[in-house]
């Protein structure tokens, strides 16, 4: 379903027809108020941008696909419920559900498939996600107290996992994706919620403008000093760690709970199936910082840095 156009909405359809469209070797994708999303995600977004309420107590994460939601995930699930979920327990919740479903995301997961979810049973505070820009978000969203995190990723590790994922999204008869073709889409900035660089920036932006609303962290700090970041992270959410927590080894406990190779390690990761459909074990691969090198040429490699220094330059961006 989710490579199909004609099970959208009329209203949706409609507006598809006015969009600019790129086709790629697995679907077509619309530009829509500046970025590219397929068929079925557009809908999403069309039902979320108005419906969604969101509350002062609420904190979204927002991310492009491949930059480590799942791990975000995580770790924001554990952070918020750990008094009432015990992290070293049989029983967690991670133990038998992928992140990705602890944590939904607004436009693929609640407002799939023209519904408009029931949100008054999640406990507060609500944890969501979403790939939407910043200039895309539900009003409600910049118009309330509630939170944002942003995870970003170097684009060459996001754009390598992303030919990987689109690889086991394909059906069964697709030759595999050409590696070339969609490298060269991808630094036209077509690529789901592309282009990656204006995601970047919006978020950016708004993190030095409201550094209280919005918490911008990057994948390879995370994995470089994760304790320092988690503990910046609980802090931004209003759940800092306690002295005795500290003591305790909390820190530790949770980063080796949401690591990659314990939750690759999981049954329910290895066999399991998101309530999307999506295959768990999709979202862990490698879980590293350069594996771009194995897949891109040094030249690839800089012409994605050169995109983003000039984009950056452009905007007046420091490092
Ligand atoms: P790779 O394909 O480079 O391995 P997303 O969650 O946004 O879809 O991103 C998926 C990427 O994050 C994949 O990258 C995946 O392996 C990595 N990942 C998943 N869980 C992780 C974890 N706990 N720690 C670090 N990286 C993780």
């Amino acid at each position: 379903k989710f490579l199909r156009n004609d099970e959208v909405t009329q209203e949706c359809q409609a507006l598809l027809s006015t969009l600019p469209k790129e086709k790629t070797r697995l679907m077509t994708l619309y530009k829509y108020q500046g970025f590219w999303y397929n068929a079925l995600w557009l809908e999403g977004v069309l039902e979320c941008q108005p419906h969604f309420q969101a509350q002062d107590t609420d904190i979204l994460l927002a991310t492009t696909p491949k930059s480590g939601t799942t791990w975000l995930k995580a770790l924001m699930f554990t952070l918020v419920n750990r008094k009432d979920c015990p992290i070293i327990t049989e029983d967690h919740p991670l133990v038998t559900t992928n992140p990705q479903d602890l944590v939904p995301n607004l436009e693929f997961d609640l407002y799939a498939n023209n519904q408009v979810p029931d949100l008054a049973s999640f406990a507060s505070p609500r944890l969501f996600s979403t790939h939407l820009p910043f200039t895309s978000l539900p009003k409600s969203v910049h118009e309330s107290a509630c939170k944002l995190v942003y995870l970003c990723r170097d684009p060459k590790d996001v754009f390598v996992s992303l030919w990987h994922f689109s690889n086991k999204l394909r059906p069964q008869n697709l030759d595999i994706i050409a590696f070339e073709e969609t490298f060269h889409k991808y630094c036209k900035g077509v690529s789901f919620y592309g282009p990656f660089w204006d995601h970047i920036l919006g978020y950016w932006n708004e993190s030095l403008r409201n550094p209280e609303k919005m918490l911008f962290l990057k994948y390879e700090d995370m994995k470089e000093q994760p304790r320092l970041h988690l503990r910046r992270l609980a802090q931004f959410m209003h759940c800092p760690f306690s002295a005795k927590e500290e003591t305790e080894g909390v820190v530790d406990e949770i980063l080796r709970l949401c690591s990659f190779g314990n939750l690759r390690n999981l049954e329910v990761n290895k066999d399991g199936k998101l309530s999307s459909g999506f295959e768990n074990s999709a979202f862990f691969r490698r879980g590293e910082v350069g594996d771009w090198k194995n897949y891109l040429t040094a030249e690839m490699g800089d012409q994605l840095d050169e995109i983003i220094e000039e984009k950056k330059k452009r905007h007046g961006v420091g490092q």
